[in-house]
């Protein structure tokens, strides 16, 4: 069995994109486990902490939880053209202190979304070029730029859009093929 850590870009209580991170981990491909990591509780990255020798726990569990996950996806939204603070500090957190970069040589991939059409290219290329410094090989295709992601889901939180369904369900199989390749 091989756990893929799901990585969301935003904390907000309705947020879209926890929403489709809570579809993803109903459709796991065979063989592997989808599983939430919470950024709730991730302080903010100070390098005095690890330069110190003593970080906060909030890092120690964190880093903690990369090393033992085989893959990460990351989904997220796009503030303000870019990549939301959370999940760049997650980044940072994860590949410090120096040396000691736990994204190393790992698969990921990216799903971006948006309440229009752009469907949060910026942030999901920005987080694109991170990945590329801390050596997350990304899956490259297919890409996942979700618009209109408002429209997707009942109240209930369920997603309804049976042509997004069927896109999910492709993406997370080619996600598995990538890390049976990658690995
Ligand atoms: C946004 N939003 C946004 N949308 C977009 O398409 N491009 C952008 O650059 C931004 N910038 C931005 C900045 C900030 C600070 C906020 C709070 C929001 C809108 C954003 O896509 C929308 O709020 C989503 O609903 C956020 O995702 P969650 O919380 O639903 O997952």
């Amino acid at each position: 069995m091989k756990t893929i850590g799901l990585f969301v870009g935003s904390l907000r209580r309705e947020s879209f994109n926890k929403k489709i991170a809570n579809h993803l981990t109903g459709i796991a491909p065979k063989g592997y486990e989808f599983k939430i990591i919470s950024l709730e509780k991730l302080e903010m990255y100070n390098q005095d902490f690890d330069d110190d020798g003593n970080p906060p726990a909030s890092y120690i569990e964190f880093r903690k939880q990369l090393n033992e996950l085989d893959g990460f996806i990351f989904i997220t939204p796009e503030y303000n053209r870019s990549v939301p603070a959370v999940l760049k500090n997650a980044i940072d957190v994860g590949s410090r202190p120096y040396g000691k970069n736990s994204w190393d040589g790992k698969p990921g991939a990216i799903i971006s979304s948006s309440l229009g059409n752009i469907s949060g290219f910026g942030a999901n290329h920005h987080l694109r070029q991170s990945l590329v410094f801390v050596n997350v090989l990304t899956l490259q295709q297919p890409e996942a730029y979700i618009a209109s992601v408002n429209k997707l889901f009942d109240d209930t939180g369920k997603l309804t859009s049976e042509s997004t369904s069927e896109f999910f369900q492709k993406f997370v199989d080619a996600f598995a093929k990538w890390v049976e390749t990658t690995t």
